[in-house]
């Protein structure tokens, strides 16, 4: 997720929380190749703890996903995703993101690219039940299915209806017997509204398929894996340590106001919640959250 899973809360998850597999924030090859890959070391940094890692990347020209292999291997990833849901603006603008699922197409020529520069990584989707109605998904997934990508993971909701309503977890199975009806080595992985693990767990085996992919419910939530509710001094040291773990990784690179996306996560659904939340939202650095979590006695 752009601005939650960057390399910083990826090393908390994996001391608390550790998933099977975890993506990138999604990366733009356009950008790499106008700008240069150096431009997107914050996007792409990260460390072996996280293992495995997949590389998210996002564009609408075949031939930018041939260097998609070259670049994920070099850096040590396990694998390649490529974002054909993104509903934003800016990134349909450029042709790329859930707009691809107008134009099947070329979003196969983008999956066969690459997968043919992916130097034998595993390349995987990340999609939605259709573009303007779920009545397209059959079409499209036997469509993107053909090219025999590694994994496909189905958001519940078509392009329009963005983040609206409730993801349809019924469709998402539908989805699921459409892909192993074509090829039963595709592993499918559901997402959309998991709150808690074992709902997660649940709804993946209810459906039929591999797994499920969560998003918003791990923000400030290391421990979301583990299915644990964190006490308040372990929020407190938490949320210190991962704003070290932002400074050590980005320094001055990135705005530290991207932090407290994850404070509103970590001071939420407790009796002293909102007073810690208001104070962490105040600070402009980590000192500031060291400091926090030493006058309330703990030592980071
Ligand atoms: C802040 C934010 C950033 C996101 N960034 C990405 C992204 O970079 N790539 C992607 O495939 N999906 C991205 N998503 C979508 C999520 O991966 C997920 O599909 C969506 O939030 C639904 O799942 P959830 O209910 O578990 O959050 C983002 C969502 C949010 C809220």
């Amino acid at each position: 997720m752009a601005g939650v899973t960057d390399a910083s809360f990826r090393e908390m998850l994996a001391k608390y929380g550790k998933p099977d597999v975890i993506w990138t924030e999604m990366v733009s090859l356009a950008g790499i190749r106008v700008r240069g890959e150096e431009n997107f070391e914050n996007e792409m940094k990260f460390s072996f703890k996280e293992n495995p890692v997949v590389v998210q990347f996002f564009g609408s020209i075949p031939d930018d996903f041939l260097m998609c292999g070259e670049i994920a291997r070099r850096r040590g990833f396990s694998g390649i995703d490529i974002n054909m849901g993104c509903p934003d603006d800016g990134v349909e603008k450029q042709g790329a993101g859930a707009c691809l699922m107008k134009s099947p197409s070329l979003a196969v020529e983008i999956l066969s690219a690459a997968i043919e520069g992916s130097q034998g990584l595993p390349v995987s989707i990340k999609t939605r039940l259709g573009y303007s109605a779920t009545s397209e998904m059959e079409k499209w997934l036997t469509i993107i299915a053909g090219e025999k990508p590694a994994a496909i993971t189905i958001h519940g909701r078509t392009r329009s209806e963005k983040r609206k309503g409730d993801a349809d977890w019924a469709a998402i199975a539908k989805a699921g017997e459409v892909i192993k009806g074509l090829d039963k080595d595709i592993i499918v992985l559901g997402n959309g509204d998991i709150s808690m693990k074992e709902k997660g767990e649940q709804q993946a085996r209810e459906a039929e398929i591999d797994g499920y992919m969560v998003g918003r419910a791990l923000v400030g939530n290391p421990w979301f894996f583990i299915g644990k509710e964190a006490l308040k001094d372990e929020r407190i040291r938490a949320a210190a340590e991962h704003a070290l773990l932002f400074e050590k990784f980005f320094g001055e690179s990135e705005s530290f106001d991207l932090m407290k996306n994850h404070f509103a996560g970590y001071f939420s659904g407790f009796p002293e919640a909102k007073e810690l939340r208001v104070r962490f939202m105040g600070i402009k650095n980590a000192a500031d959250a060291v400091a926090i979590a030493e006058g309330e006695g703990i030592t980071i």
